[in-house]
């Protein structure tokens, strides 16, 4: 391509994910931290907003991952004695079967069904819930991985897959002081640029490709007025590179960039904006102390 880009999805190989893992505890990168302390602190609050009508509900979540925020509230709705079944669905089966056997073993009385699907393209692939609410859960600003038309579409597509009532809990960062955004995808220990150079190295690991990582540099952007962080591998010279899986040679001008990930950062008209475009209502916005992320509890409305 004229401007280079390698999809985002890219990134999740299990040393991706292991990467990941490492930049989730890192102390710059405060998203993991806040959606965590949110939860601690409204987890009640949660509950009590679920109304989970007679038939009980179920707990949907999308790219449920390790889980650990999950038991957070999972804990509020089982001391509030609902009655919930949980869905978590994930592209990872290994993380699955860790996750189900975590959660087995900390809660005994939970009820609880592993969908291993990718959910990014075909929601129908989940379970029919029956006649139950449906509360589905999409955290860790994941959803900042996408520009706002596809935010739109993919709701658009989660409300297609609703009936009233039902509800999405969403974990979206924050608009902030450009500085400290800028320091969670740039953070001192250079994690995050293996994270980013890992792309390079899978190609030359699984397409037989021979870039020299070396000659690539980690270089994230932040724009205030769009609110989007965006992640590039600069090529540091003039150089080609050769993979022998497609057979084919790509060349790269000194200062040339691949474009590699957004994550966008909301403000509360968008996020009005975004619940508007694809059908939900805002029910409730829940804060970190900071103000620095927020866990937006929407509803599919009753029509009038
Ligand atoms: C998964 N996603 C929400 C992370 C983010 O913040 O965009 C991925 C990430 N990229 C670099 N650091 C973390």
């Amino acid at each position: 391509a004229t401007r280079k880009n390698i999809p985002s999805e890219y990134f999740y190989d299990t040393e991706g994910d292991r990467l990941f893992e490492a930049i989730m505890d890192l102390p710059e990168y405060y998203p993991t931290r806040c959606e965590y302390e949110i939860f601690d602190t409204h987890s009640a609050e949660i509950s009590a907003l679920v109304d989970p009508g007679r038939n009980g509900f179920n707990l949907i979540e999308l790219g449920a991952g390790n889980g650990h925020k999950t038991k957070l509230l999972v804990n509020a709705f089982l001391r509030d004695n609902q009655q919930f079944h949980y869905l978590p669905v994930d592209i990872s089966d290994n993380i699955l079967s860790t996750l189900q056997k975590n959660f087995n073993k900390d809660f005994p009385r939970l009820s609880i069904s592993p969908v291993h699907a990718d959910y990014f393209n075909d929601l129908k692939q989940l379970p029919d819930g029956g006649n139950s609410i449906n509360l589905y859960l999409f955290l860790g600003s994941n959803i900042g991985n996408l520009r706002m038309n596809e935010a739109i579409q993919f709701l658009k597509m989660i409300a297609g897959n609703c009936t009233a009532g039902d509800q999405l809990l969403i974990g979206m960062d924050l608009k902030k002081d450009p500085s400290v955004i800028l320091r969670a995808y740039n953070d001192s220990q250079g994690i995050t640029r293996e994270f980013n150079l890992n792309l390079l190295r899978r190609i030359n690991r699984e397409l037989s490709g021979n870039f020299n990582v070396n000659k690539f540099q980690h270089t994230p952007v932040y724009d205030p007025e769009m609110g989007m962080a965006k992640s590039y591998l600069m090529s540091l010279e003039d150089q080609d590179v050769f993979i022998s899986f497609l057979n084919k040679s790509f060349h790269f001008r000194k200062w040339e960039t691949i474009h590699t990930e957004i994550s966008k950062k909301y403000d509360l008209s968008e996020i009005k904006l975004l619940a508007r475009e694809s059908g939900f209502m805002v029910k409730k916005l829940f804060y970190d102390q900071k103000q620095y992320f927020t866990s937006a509890l929407f509803e599919l409305p009753y029509s009038v």
